[in-house]
C-alpha cells in the first residue's frame, strides 16, 4: 500500500482504492490514465465530464508538461454531450474537454470524438458515433464519474439498460444537479446524447472516480446492491476490469459494508 492509496479492497469483483482526499484520488486516477498512454501509445481513451474528473485532467496536464508523454496517436471518445448545445457554449462538454485537457496536450483534433450537440439529425449522429466506436475497435480505458442517481454517461435510471449511443431525456434530479454549472436551471438543456451502457461495458478497462459525502450512498449501492437499470452504474459488477477510486468521504458507506474484502 503506497503512494496515493490508503486502502485497497475488492467489492463484488471490483477493485476499489480508497484515497484520503480529492487531490489524492485525482493523482491516482491521472497516474492510471497516463500509464495507459505510455504502455499503449495508440490507446483509445474514453473520457467523462462533470466536476469530479477536473482534478485528474489537471494532474494529467502537469505530468504531460513535466514528462512530455506522447498523445499524438491517442484517440478519444467522450461519453456524452448536452443536446442541443453550441460547441462554443462554455457549458458544452466539447468546451469543457478543450479547456481542461485538449488545448494543453498535443493531440490531433481528428482523433477527438465528442457527440455533436449541434447536430440537426440526432438519430444519424447517434448512429455515426456508434459506428465510429465500433470502427476504432472500442475503448481501451473508459473514465467514468457517477451521477447522484447512479447514472453513468447520461444513462439515467430506466426500465432497461440502453445498449447504444442514444438521445436521453434528462431526469429532473440531473438537471438540478448540473444547474450549478449554468447561470440558471432553465438554461440546462433537457436532453443529451450519450453512449449507451453496452458501449461503456465493451470498454476493456473502466476507471470510475467518486468524490464527496453526497456520493457515499450511491457508490455503496452500486458496488453491493442488486444489478438493475434503476441504478445504471450497478451493471459495472458484471465487467471484469473495473477500478473505482474513492476519496475518504465517498468511501464512508462502502467501508461500513461488511461484504468487502480488504486486500494487502
Ligand atoms: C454528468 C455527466 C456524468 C458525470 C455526472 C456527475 O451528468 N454526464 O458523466 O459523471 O455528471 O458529475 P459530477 O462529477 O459533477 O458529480
Amino acid at each position: 500500500m503506497k503512494g496515493h492509496t490508503k486502502m485497497r479492497l475488492k467489492a463484488n469483483g471490483i477493485t476499489v482504492y480508497v484515497t484520503k482526499s480529492y487531490e489524492e484520488m485525482s493523482k491516482k486516477a491521472a497516474g492510471i490514465v497516463m500509464a495507459q498512454v505510455i504502455i499503449k501509445p495508440d490507446s483509445i481513451l474514453g473520457f467523462a465530464t462533470g466536476g469530479t474528473p477536473i482534478g485528474m485532467y489537471k494532474e494529467m496536464v502537469r505530468i504531460y508538461q513535466n514528462d512530455g508523454v506522447d498523445f499524438s496517436q491517442i484517440k478519444t471518445f467522450n461519453l456524452d454531450e448536452y443536446f442541443p448545445i453550441k460547441r462554443d457554449n462554455q457549458q458544452s462538454y466539447a468546451y469543457y474537454m478543450d479547456h481542461n485537457l485538449f488545448k494543453h496536450i498535443h493531440i490531433p483534433s481528428n482523433n477527438i470524438h465528442i457527440p455533436d450537440g449541434e447536430s440537426c439529425d440526432v438519430a444519424l449522429e447517434c448512429e455515426t458515433y456508434n459506428e465510429q466506436l465500433y470502427q476504432n475497435g472500442g475503448i481501451d480505458l473508459q473514465v467514468l464519474g457517477i451521477g447522484n442517481n447512479g447514472h453513468i454517461g447520461f444513462n439515467e435510471p430506466d426500465v432497461c439498460f440502453e445498449a447504444r449511443t442514444h438521445l436521453v431525456q434528462l431526469d429532473q434530479e440531473t438537471i438540478e444537479a448540473n444547474a450549478r454549472f449554468f447561470a440558471s436551471e432553465e438554461e440546462v438543456p433537457r436532453q443529451a446524447i450519450s453512449m449507451g451502457i453496452g458501449n461503456i461495458m465493451h470498454s476493456r478497462k473502466i476507471l470510475m472516480l467518486v468524490s464527496g459525502k453526497s456520493k457515499a450512498n450511491i457508490i455503496s449501492k452500486t458496488l453491493f446492491g442488486s444489478i438493475s437499470p434503476t441504478l445504471p452504474a450497478s451493471i459495472l459488477q458484471l465487467h471484469n476490469d473495473v477500478t473505482v477510486i474513492l476519496d475518504e468521504e465517498a468511501a464512508e458507506e462502502v467501508l461500513g459494508n461488511p461484504e468487502y474484502t480488504r486486500l494487502l
